[in-house]
């Protein structure tokens, strides 16, 4: 029985948050949301807005002892709290269980190696010392990839380690694990859905253009260029690591194609994800509103991509921060098949994510040939004070 209006609770309520809530409001879903910054992009848009941190215990407590069901726009929340609101009778997707593992990137990865999941060679490590001790002996060879375990996120907890002087400026401190460097053709996300009459659906493969600088996704298209062969197996990997996880909701699943054509799982998202934006305009149900009908257990909905799609993140530029201003929006919204979306953060720092711009075309390359020309028509800068 569809409950019309479960109380659902959001631990986050940045830009993922927001369009959660945009999404639930097609439905009248009462949504509260749970987020340190009193003007987070989401805090206008949902019923009921609490200030406060998601990493606390009794907070996330407190918060969800006040809804039905809780969910998340981000994976460093507080997993025993939610543990025990599970406890309590509360529907918690995605899984805690499932949580924790995502949370320290060396468990998600020992977790891909127990599920005969493919993935990147890797080893942990307690410290960067014990690292480099594997080096010195030579059961490591350079190139490879250091990844701190935890709190890592667009890019900051990756230090690609190439030359021994890399080893002196770039290693990273702390519990980490090193990965082999892989030679890559290309980076592909799916998003997988999952309810809890365990129905799966998967969003067409998009592939990911890295800015080289910040180490962060500058754009996105779909469809992939991948053979449909390629494209059906990164789908039915999606699905294996879904269940896998044993997980509702959406998991946005990271991977690489190599050289050779093999996928790899890179890592994943218990969540709606930077490579799912263009599903609001471009597909026939949106990442958000997938993640509330898997959520609440409804039929997931159409994955069909309608029209090929690009994103671009809408960074703030290098050298500026403070008060954010935007220059160059008339000019991009006088463009057909161009859809702006500003998250509302009042402060701009060097490649902070401040919105997004979709493009949509009938073909790729019309699709990719007009995302280059509207790439950096927005330019975010900071008022001069
Ligand atoms: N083993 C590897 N071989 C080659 N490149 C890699 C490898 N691991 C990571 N990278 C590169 O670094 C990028 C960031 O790595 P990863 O996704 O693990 O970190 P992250 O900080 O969680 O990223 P984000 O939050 O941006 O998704 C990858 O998308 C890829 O471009
Ligand atoms: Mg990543």
């Amino acid at each position: 029985m569809f409950h019309p209006y479960p109380k659902i609770g959001i631990l986050g309520g940045g830009q993922l948050g927001k369009m959660l809530c945009q999404a639930a409001a097609d439905w009248h879903l009462d949504v509260a949301v749970l987020d340190p910054t009193p003007d987070a992009p989401a805090a206008r848009l949902c019923s009921e807005f609490v200030v406060g941190d998601f990493r606390d215990y009794d907070t996330v407590l407190v918060f969800g002892a006040k809804a039905d069901l809780l969910t998340v726009e981000i994976e460093q929340v507080n997993v025993r709290a939610l543990y025990e609101l599970e406890r309590m009778g509360k529907i918690v997707h995605p899984a805690p269980r499932a949580l924790e593992v995502i949370q320290d990137k060396g468990r998600q990865k020992a977790f891909y190696a127990e599920n005969d999941i493919p993935t990147a060679a890797f080893e942990l490590f307690d410290g960067e010392e014990a690292l480099l001790q594997a080096i010195r002996s030579g059961r490591w060879r350079l190139p490879l990839v250091q990844k701190t375990r935890t709190a890592g996120y667009d890019g900051r907890g990756v230090a690609v380690l190439r030359t021994p002087e890399d080893l002196e400026t770039k290693l990273l401190r702390g519990p980490c694990l090193a990965e082999e460097y892989v030679p890559l053709r290309a980076e592909v996300a799916v998003i997988a859905a999952r309810n809890a009459a365990d129905e799966v659906a998967v969003f067409p493969p998009v592939e990911m253009d890295f800015h080289p600088e910040a180490n962060l996704v500058e754009m996105l298209f779909c469809p992939a260029r991948l053979s449909p062969f390629e494209a059906a197996e990164a789908e039915a990997l999606a699905e294996r690591v879904i269940r896998a996880f044993d997980l509702c909701g959406l998991l946005a699943v990271e991977m690489f194609l190599t050289q050779e054509g093999r996928l790899l799982v890179n890592e994943v998202a218990p969540r709606p994800h930077n490579s799912g934006h263009h599903t609001i305009e471009a597909a026939a149900t949106s990442q958000f509103q997938q993640h509330l009908r898997a959520i609440t257990n409804l039929p997931l909905g159409d994955t069909t991509l309608r029209m090929p799609a690009a994103m671009l993140n809408v960074l703030g530029a290098p050298g500026h921060r403070g008060p954010v201003q935007y220059e160059g929006v008339e000019a991009l919204l006088a463009e057909p098949g161009v859809y702006l979306h500003l998250y509302g953060k009042q402060t701009t720092a060097p490649f902070r994510k401040m919105g997004h711009i979709t493009v949509t075309a009938p073909t790729l390359d019309e699709v990719l040939a007009k995302a280059r020309r509207v790439r950096d028509r927005v330019r975010v800068i900071s008022r001069p004070e």
